[in-house]
């Protein structure tokens, strides 16, 4: 382990600065504005959220933390904020677990992972975050990754920084941990000399001190600078073998056709590999959601096996909700899988169905040529479950306009049989960003003659789940004020419902 006096040294007392976090989040909660914020999804009280982090279940608890900025709902120096769950159903508000206090950590905490030590206690592996010229982020960030450890999984102390940044990277973190036959492993992100983006793999006996193994991937497109957010794991296939999914969120990726249309790109690629060797994909680069506010998802290993993921619904430019106190929220925990179409699929959790309050069978039913029929009144947090019978459908677009408001706005998810996917389009959305997009079926899938369409509709999101999680969509949706309704539609022809069932949905107990 290196001399890492000088970047340990304190600038403040960690738990003054984790005190004046508090009360500056608890500021701008008490000045919030709830007409966006979220009832069934992971948002801060107040102030601005990115990355979950620390995903994992110690204790009988899930930790959910998060890349949080207490001052202001704008991005900012960041801390560690902190939910946790005893039935990932509902949620409460913990302390926030990390501020900046050392000097590695001057411009802030940033992201990383948590891991059950060998000690039985809670370790924090993170990027201490600064600038290399001390000032600002003119030439470039300066980034080192730190621990921290705690017995109850609330209270942190600091460890200080574990592994250097020798060569002065410009990005150089996000670090995310495991241990397998006895080793500890982390992987994180860095943006090389040559201004590529790499994933390399360090290793350690103890967890404290960590070696260079090797550069686990580079990404082979040119354009991509660094790979934010990585994370690595075994899962099972069905014909009982395992593969290995390597997960990374690319910066510098140029949009291409309906692919990579974000300015930053969340997605994995499923291969092999063996401790000792770098890892060999078997696919192309996937992404984990089609929408336009999906980045930098991490996940975590239940005590029962499954692999549950988050991600952070990341508003593209800003958001009118910066208005109302807060910014960002987390997608729903989904579990992946890896399933005989040889990808992944990911399903909201099934503790999120005891979130229903209610179950309404709308049965089955046929919409005539361009007919509009309201299913829902005022929805304000729903699952809308609809399974659409495309043989018996002639319409070239049909499905759901949500959050519609009597001012005319709305946002529609439903089948585009020109384009033959599923499409999720903000045209006339009440506020903020606009747009669409598009996720593909498989011939497989379109063959069936049917699509299974599961939407959540929040106060200020929308998420779509086609076909069993077979693809993902997930969009920030701001209503105007007023009613929020629900309609079917079909469009230039007609629409075979064969089911539709709705719930409203309660709290996970954050607002
Ligand atoms: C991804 C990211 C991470 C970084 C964190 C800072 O959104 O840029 O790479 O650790 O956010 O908030």
């Amino acid at each position: 382990m290196g001399d890492f006096t000088e970047l340990n040294r304190p600038f403040a007392p960690h738990d003054d600065q984790l005190a004046k976090a508090e009360r500056a989040v608890a500021d701008l909660a008490a000045g919030r504005a709830d007409r966006w914020y979220p009832r069934f999804h992971i948002a801060s009280n107040g102030g601005w959220i990115n990355d979950p982090n620390g995903l994992s279940h110690h204790r009988g608890r899930w930790n959910v933390f998060y890349q949080l900025h207490p001052y202001s709902a704008q991005w900012g120096p960041m801390h560690w904020g902190h939910v946790s769950s005893a039935d990932l159903t509902t949620w409460r508000r913990e302390p926030i677990a990390l501020a900046p206090s050392i000097e590695a950590e001057l411009a802030g905490v940033f992201s990383g992972s948590a891991v059950t030590g060998d000690d039985g206690r809670l370790w924090l592996y993170y990027t201490g975050h600064r600038w290399r010229n001390g000032v600002d982020v003119a030439d470039g960030n300066l980034e080192v990754q730190c621990a921290a450890v705690s017995d109850d999984g609330v209270r942190f102390e600091k460890l200080g920084v574990v592994i250097d940044n020798p060569e002065r990277l410009k990005d150089f973190r996000d670090p995310k941990v495991w241990k397998q036959d006895g080793r500890w492993y982390m992987v994180f992100g860095l943006r090389t000399g040559d201004e590529r983006g790499e994933i390399v793999l360090y290793t350690s006996e103890d967890m404290r001190r960590w070696s260079f193994d090797r550069v686990l991937f580079r990404h082979p497109d040119p354009d991509v600078f660094m790979l934010e957010c990585p994370d690595f794991y075994e899962i099972p296939a069905p014909d009982g073998t395992t593969r290995w999914v390597l997960c990374f969120s690319a910066m510098g990726t140029k949009p291409d056709g309906f692919m990579n249309r974000n300015a930053n790109n969340a997605g994995y690629m499923i291969g092999t590999w063996e401790p000792g060797g770098a890892f060999e994909p078997q696919t192309e680069f996937r992404l984990w959601d089609w929408g336009p506010n999906y980045y930098a998802p991490q996940s975590m290993l239940g005590p029962d096996g499954r692999r549950i993921v988050l991600g952070w619904m990341n508003p593209a430019d800003g958001s009118p909700t910066q208005r109302d106190g807060w910014c960002g929220q987390m997608t729903l925990p989904r579990e992946v899988t890896l399933r005989e179409d040889g990808d992944l699929h990911t399903t909201p959790v099934a503790e999120i169905d005891r979130l229903r309050l209610d179950d309404v069978d709308h049965g089955s039913m046929t919409l005539g040529r361009d007919e509009e029929r309201e299913v829902l009144e005022d929805a304000e947090a729903v699952e809308i479950d609809l399974t659409i019978d495309l043989e018996a459908t002639t319409a070239e677009r049909c499905g759901l306009k949500l959050h519609c408001t009597d001012d005319g706005g709305y946002v529609y998810v439903g089948y585009d049989d020109q384009t033959r996917r599923v499409v999720l389009d903000r045209q006339a959305a009440g506020v903020g960003e606009r747009g669409y997009r598009a996720a593909p079926l498989s011939d497989g899938e379109l063959a069936s003659g049917r699509i299974e369409l599961r939407v959540y509709v929040d106060r200020g999101s929308v998420e779509v789940y086609v076909n069993d999680g077979r693809q993902a969509m997930s969009a920030y949706s701001l209503p105007a004020a007023g009613r929020r309704a629900v309609r079917l539609l079909a469009e230039s022809g007609t629409m075979a419902v064969a089911s539709l069932v709705t719930h409203r949905m309660g709290s996970i107990g954050l607002e």
